[in-house]
């Protein structure tokens, strides 16, 4: 078997390609929203009929409590390593829609770069393992490896059912290895490999005041206002430091290495790289930490989004009567989603006034994870970003959260290497987000390599 053919099958098929990633992008699949179930539903079947159209076999959507799972496999390559690929069919919200260039599900090209909702977060990513399935099978007949795919639909909602699928499946997903692109690399021409992701817990806090609005000149000075009272309990969950408060949070982060810091260091997150990508003035972070550290190996706190009084035009006197925020910390290894969360709930329970009622729940929760570097699928991926993108890839730790990763880890006892194709200007969950098409396509020939390097196929 030579990847010659292979690859040249994806280069003669890549306005095919992009034409079936533009269907499936125009499937508004966005988890979090109830309304829009029936999509995440469509964009399963749409999934599961396409892997079966390249050939995958035992293709199924799984129900579950929540959105389905789709699990499709290739199994003829015996003796050979068995390759777990994940990937997540569903989006985010679009919100706000109105700062779009073009609609979000009617896929468009611009500049190279193909704009929707999932179009790097992470269809896109997911699709190009499917092409490079496609182009062996199409010329080949056969995979150098063995391969399970799973893709599910909850990824962006903190994965909330594939945990009891996964431990209750373990022997059927068994493999040597799982595969994920669902991360960025560092630039166009600078591939990186991802060894560290942050944990999440996230949690909603709902203060209630008076049982109804007030008039803010009839009973303001008498009545503790439940936006002021939340307020001031975020503000005072930073100090001064840019540390977080509560008590504990620290206990059970893994301090860096001198290795590691060294390592980061060699490709710093650079103060106008920041400034460039995001457009803030400055950055802004725990004192004694580097950018680059700062982002993926500490732990943070923030606030999503407040909830409460008058908003619309012009000026109304209302002293509201709840106030919600939603208010979400990143965790590294070895904190514990579940337990930051009885911390934070404890420590917000103890700063609460008792003017007000305070009610505090928990949301999406996923486990930080760090990548063993020395595994032999390591050296396959850094040998598949050479011959894919020209360049040697470098080691880096991201600040977003893939919870499944740990869950590899601790229900089937694999790695995971994190093969990932955004950039870090996509725009995940934001509006006008975006896939390089030239990453798209050095993706499947990235991919194509990896298999074939992982079978321990000559390189040419
Ligand atoms: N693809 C992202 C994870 C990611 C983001 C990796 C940025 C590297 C850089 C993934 O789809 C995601 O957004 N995950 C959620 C998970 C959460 C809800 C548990 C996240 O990180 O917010
Ligand atoms: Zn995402």
């Amino acid at each position: 078997m030579s990847v010659q053919s292979i690859l040249a099958y994806a280069d003669d098929h890549h306005p095919q390609f992009l034409d079936e990633l533009k269907a499936f992008l125009g499937i508004p699949s966005i988890s979090t929203l109830p309304d829009r179930a029936g999509d995440v539903h469509r964009a399963a079947e749409w999934l599961a009929d396409h892997m079966r159209s390249i050939g995958l076999e035992h293709v199924q959507v799984v129900p579950t409590a929540g959105h389905p799972v789709v699990l499709a496999d290739w199994l003829h390559a015996p003796g050979r390593p068995t390759v777990l690929v994940y990937g997540h069919y569903d989006v985010q919200p679009v919100d706000p829609l109105e700062l779009w260039e073009s609609d979000p599900f009617q896929p468009e090209v611009r500049d190279g770069n193909l704009y929707a909702r999932g179009a790097s977060d992470d269809k896109g990513p997911f699709f190009a393992h499917l092409k490079a399935i496609e182009a062996y099978l199409r010329t080949e007949g056969a995979l150098p490896v063995n391969l399970k795919i799973i893709c599910e639909g909850e990824e962006e909602i903190g994965s909330p059912n594939l945990d009891p699928l996964i431990y209750a499946r373990a022997s059927e997903l068994a493999a040597d290895l799982a595969l994920i692109s669902d991360t960025t690399i560092l630039g166009p021409d600078q591939p990186s490999i991802v060894y560290g992701l942050r944990g999440l817990c996230y949690m909603e806090v709902e203060v209630t005041g008076p049982d109804h609005d007030l008039h803010s000149g009839q009973y303001g000075g008498a009545i503790h206002n439940p936006l002021q009272v939340l307020c001031e309990m975020i503000a005072s969950l930073h100090d001064a430091q840019g540390r977080v408060t509560i008590p504990g949070f620290y206990d059970k982060v893994r301090p860096l290495s001198s290795e590691e810091r060294v390592e980061l260091a060699r490709v710093p997150f650079e103060e106008d790289r920041l400034r460039q990508e995001t457009g803030v003035p400055k950055s802004w972070g725990e004192a004694g930490y580097t950018i680059a550290e700062r982002i993926g190996a500490r732990p943070t706190l923030e606030v999503n989004g407040i909830i409460g009084g008058w908003t619309g035009p012009g000026s109304k006197t209302v002293l509201p009567a709840r106030a919600l925020a939603k208010i979400s910390m990143r965790l590294v290894a070895d904190q514990d989603p579940d337990e930051i969360d009885r911390l934070f709930t404890e420590h917000i329970r103890r700063i609460a006034p008792d003017t007000v009622r305070v009610e505090i729940r928990g949301l999406a929760h996923g486990a930080p994870a760090l990548v063993e570097r020395d595994v032999p699928a390591m050296e396959a991926a850094a040998r598949a970003y050479e011959a894919g993108f020209g360049a040697r890839p470098v080691f880096a730790r991201e600040g977003g959260s893939i919870p499944v990763v740990a869950t590899f880890r601790k229900a089937l006892g694999i790695p995971t290497i994190l093969l990932g194709l955004g950039l870090p200007d996509d725009r995940f969950h934001a509006p006008n987000e975006k896939f390089s098409l030239a990453n798209f396509y050095r993706g499947i020939a990235t991919i194509i390599h990896f298999h074939s390097a992982l079978a321990g196929m000559p390189a040419e």
